[in-house]
């Protein structure tokens, strides 16, 4: 496939403040002239969104969980994003399989060949660009997510569950520091801006 867009992801523990970059990434990057998707996993399709409500709320297997993930994310390549990239839009999404491989591998306990199974079978070597990793430390996180809306199967997850999901994160970003930059999102919002918009540059 002839693909002239870009896939940017943006990944971290739940509460690391992602969310909030997500539409500062858009706007600077629709300021440069391109189009802009703004996506998020699971979800990003219909049939996406569906399989996130059951995947925030309902009680599963750990192997289901992680199965229903990457079925979710079949379909967000097959509908969404290849098409997208493919006509030369620029597509960000909040989370992307690094998420599988820190909360259902770091955090659940799954086999990393197993991920990286589904991630062949789904992925056929696609990867993205970027990854912007929102890395924060337990107790910061959890005191930001206690200050949000009601909390998902995940977000009640233990401390001891989000140490193991933030280490596998890193150890990622460690294995692959070209395409995992790694920013402390402690830093406040106009550091982090800096430091993304230089990221962006690289790329554009
Ligand atoms: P999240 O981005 O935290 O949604 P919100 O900001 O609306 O709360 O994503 C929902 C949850 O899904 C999050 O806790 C992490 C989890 N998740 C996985 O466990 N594995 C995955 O592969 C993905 C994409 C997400």
């Amino acid at each position: 496939m002839n693909m002239t867009g870009k896939f940017i992801t943006l990944d971290g523990v739940d509460g690391a403040g992602k969310s909030t970059h997500i539409a500062f990434v858009a706007d600077w990057l629709r300021r440069q002239g391109r189009e802009v998707i703004v996506t998020r996993e699971p979800g990003g399709t219909p049939l996406g969104e569906t399989l996130r409500e059951l995947l925030l709320h309902r009680d599963m297997d750990a192997d289901t969980e992680l199965l229903l993930m990457f079925a979710a994310r079949q379909e967000h390549l097959a509908q969404l994003i290849l098409p997208a990239l493919a006509r030369g839009a620029w597509v960000l999404s909040d989370r992307f399989t690094d998420a599988s491989y820190a909360y259902q591998c770091g955090g659940r306990g799954i086999a990393a060949e197993r991920v990286a199974a589904l991630e062949a079978w789904v992925q056929r070597g696609f990867s993205p660009d970027l990854t912007l990793l929102f890395d924060v430390p337990p107790e910061v996180a959890e005191a930001r997510r206690s200050a949000a809306r009601a909390a998902d199967r995940f977000e009640r997850e233990a401390e001891l569950f989000y140490n193991r999901v933030r280490q596998a994160y890193l150890d990622r970003a460690q294995a692959d520091p070209q395409r995992i930059r790694v920013l402390d999102a402690r830093h406040t919002i106009a550091e982090l801006q800096a430091e993304i918009t230089r990221l962006l540059q690289e790329l554009a």
